[in-house]
């Protein structure tokens, strides 16, 4: 059988900041209770990042363990993209910091911001340019300090969010069609939708370094039905039936979100990878921190099909089909 030249995950590390901080803690900041936050999200307890866990800090640590996992040195890697609405500075971007801490200094490295979608984004990106020929290794990394810019007197947002990082090994390989690598990738935006999910401010603004807005109600509609139609697009494009499918490893943003797309397209909870609950929604981090907790404890296994699904701020939303 001719063989494929295909992106293969070959590593995943994740990284969470030192301090915990429970509903209850919450609570004493914001008029709020464990009970609301879990019913209406899932989500126990969240990580806030200290000064010094950046995003460049916390997107190095998990690509460490990618890298590690993999047993591929830094100096073979040929490009890291890192997802983050979140960077360390406007420019440089965060990409370089992370090139600089792990030695990586064969790659070139840049960021991609596409809000909670960018891990997909990016993901996408890799595999094209693994494709394409133009690279051999590639890190994709999420990494988020969402504490920086939630409003503490919001308590509809403020409750959802933590800081975090993920990141994946892609290598380049070749491999027979039903070997392993990112079979396809999915991407959608739709600009006109850019109000119910923003940063009112940025570096380029006077004084306004921004806190994230949220409208959830209709994030929360518009969120099941985009993102099914995203899942069913990527089982289509493969000729394949959710049943085919081992493993659906969604945005850890809202459990309720999560099983209603589950319930839609015919995947039962059972092959849903749900971690929200102990890190809250991390953004562009949440899928691989999702992804290195269950290929760590086992769950997700070589040979497996796995389907990533998010959507974020833009709206941007996609889809990700990968045999590990
Ligand atoms: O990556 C995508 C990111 N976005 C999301 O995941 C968000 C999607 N949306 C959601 O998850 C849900 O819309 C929320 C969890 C944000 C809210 O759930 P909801 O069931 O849509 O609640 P709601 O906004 O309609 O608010 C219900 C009530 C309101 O009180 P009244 O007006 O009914 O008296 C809110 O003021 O809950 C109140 N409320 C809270 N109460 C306690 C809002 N936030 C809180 C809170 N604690 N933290």
């Amino acid at each position: 059988m001719a063989e494929l030249r295909r992106a293969v995950l070959t590593g995943v590390g994740t990284y969470l900041p030192e301090r915990v901080v429970s509903n209850d803690e919450m609570a004493e900041r914001v008029e709020t209770s464990d009970e609301w936050i879990t019913e209406r999200s899932g989500i126990r307890q969240r990580h806030f990042a200290g000064p010094h866990e950046s995003a460049a800090f916390m997107g190095a640590a998990a690509a460490r363990g990618a890298l590690e996992m993999a047993g591929v040195a830094g100096a073979a890697v040929g490009a890291i993209i890192l997802a983050t609405s979140t960077p360390d500075q406007s420019f440089p971007a965060t990409a370089v910091h992370v090139q600089a801490a792990l030695g990586a200094m064969n790659a070139f490295a840049f960021d991609l911001a596409a809000a909670c979608s960018g891990f997909i984004y990016a993901l996408s990106v890799a595999d094209g340019m693994i494709r394409a020929g133009q690279v051999e290794n590639v890190l994709v990394i999420g990494s988020e300090v969402y504490s920086r810019i939630l409003n503490f007197a919001d308590r509809g947002t403020c409750v959802l969010f933590g800081d975090g990082a993920g990141a994946v090994l892609l290598q380049a390989r070749a491999v027979a069609a039903d070997g392993p690598g990112i079979l396809s990738t999915h991407l959608h935006a739709d600009g006109t939708q850019a109000e119910i999910l923003y940063v009112d401010g940025a570096v380029g603004q006077p004084d306004r370094p921004g806190h994230l807005v949220m409208n959830g109600r209709e994030v929360f509609r518009q969120a099941v039905s985009l993102l099914a139609g995203a899942v069913s697009e990527a089982l289509a494009a493969n000729g394949l039936r959710a049943e085919d499918i081992d493993w659906l490893v969604p945005h850890q943003a809202n459990r309720r979100i999560i099983e209603g797309v589950g319930r839609k397209i015919g995947i039962p909870p059972e092959r849903v990878v749900v971690t929200l609950e102990r890190h809250a929604n991390t953004s562009a981090a949440s899928i691989p921190l999702a992804l290195g907790q269950a290929v760590g404890d086992g769950r997700i296994k070589p040979g497996q099909l796995v389907l990533l699904e998010a959507l974020g701020g833009g709206l941007t939303w996609g889809s990700a089909l990968v045999r590990m």
